[in-house]
């Protein structure tokens, strides 16, 4: 990559599947007067001193390399404005913050944790039918659901075995009807909310995803969420993702405060709404 000196915005990817709303980004910032380039995170030849923003946007590499990824992020926030804030990504890339904010009492998916040493027990995870995942993952990636309990545990040791921290939870049957809602807050404030079909069915439970009204319960609990971070003035995007539990109200699926797909392209004044938000931190 060649970065160019004047240069004011760093739209941050990586070498991973392709970037959709990188287009839609780049153009909403060029229509608002923003110098922006696209940068891959880990290229060496990139000088974040010479960006006035960095945003953190299509980084999904950092599942496998979250070390790496974090002591980029605090190189590079030392020398430029990194959106989200470092202390941020340190806490969002790891899942076990639901456990935070469950103990806020914010409500979350039920979730039993299995660390290394540790194994998976029925009494923890009482639920007829499971989803298995890792703590560190994005896009359903070693993700299994399940209702054979030992597919399960061994699903949860192989992860442990490899050094991971295992979560547990109910299936959320919402999913398959309602859908999981994802909220998209851009610079404080909701932008929009998309409905989005279940990664987990097969071909014939899936729908795709659309634009949607959140319902006042969503949004007060995305709100609540968002309130509850100590950063919260300083997020450019924040994306809070929602289910249905098995009485209806909402329970936080995750977080998304390190690279969330922003759905950018589900409304139409959602990328310059990105855009407004990111000159604001340019000042
Ligand atoms: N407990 C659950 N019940 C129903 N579906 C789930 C559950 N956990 C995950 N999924 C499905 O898998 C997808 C990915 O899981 P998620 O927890 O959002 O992690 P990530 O998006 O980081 O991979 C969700 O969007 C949802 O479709
Ligand atoms: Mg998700």
């Amino acid at each position: 990559m060649t970065a160019t000196p004047q240069a004011a915005v760093a739209y941050v990817t990586s070498r991973e599947a392709p970037d959709l709303e990188k287009a839609t980004a780049l153009a909403a910032f060029a229509a608002a007067g923003l110098a922006a380039e696209a940068v891959e995170w880990d290229d060496p030849a990139v000088e974040w001193s010479r960006y006035g923003v960095a945003v953190v946007r299509s980084t999904w590499d950092y599942t496998w390399r979250r070390a790496e990824f974090l002591a980029w992020a605090g190189r590079a926030s030392a020398v430029t404005r990194l959106c989200n804030p470092v202390s941020v990504l340190e806490r969002n890339t790891d899942k076990t913050y639901l456990r935070d904010l469950a103990a806020a009492g914010m409500p979350v998916v039920p979730t039993a944790w299995v660390a290394p040493g540790q194994r998976l027990t029925e009494a923890a995870a009482p639920w007829p039918e499971l989803v298995v995942k890792p703590t560190v993952s994005a896009g359903a990636r070693d993700t299994v659901r399940t209702t054979d309990r030992e597919a399960a545990a061994a699903h949860a040791a192989a992860l442990t075995a490899a050094g991971r921290t295992a979560m547990v939870q109910p299936y959320l049957r919402a999913v398959d009807g309602e859908g999981e809602t994802s909220l998209v807050f851009i610079g404080g404030d909701l932008s929009h909310a998309v409905r989005r079909g279940p990664m987990l069915s097969g071909p014939e439970g899936r729908f795709a995803d659309e634009l949607r009204e959140p319902d006042a319960d969503q949004l007060t609990v995305a709100e609540r969420v968002l309130a509850a971070v100590p950063e919260r003035a300083d997020l450019l995007y924040a994306r809070v993702d929602l289910v249905r539990g098995e009485d209806g109200a909402p329970v936080v699926i995750e977080l998304e405060l390190t690279e969330p797909r922003l759905f950018l392209q589900y409304d139409a004044a959602a990328p310059g709404r990105l855009a407004s938000a990111v000159r604001a931190r340019l000042a």
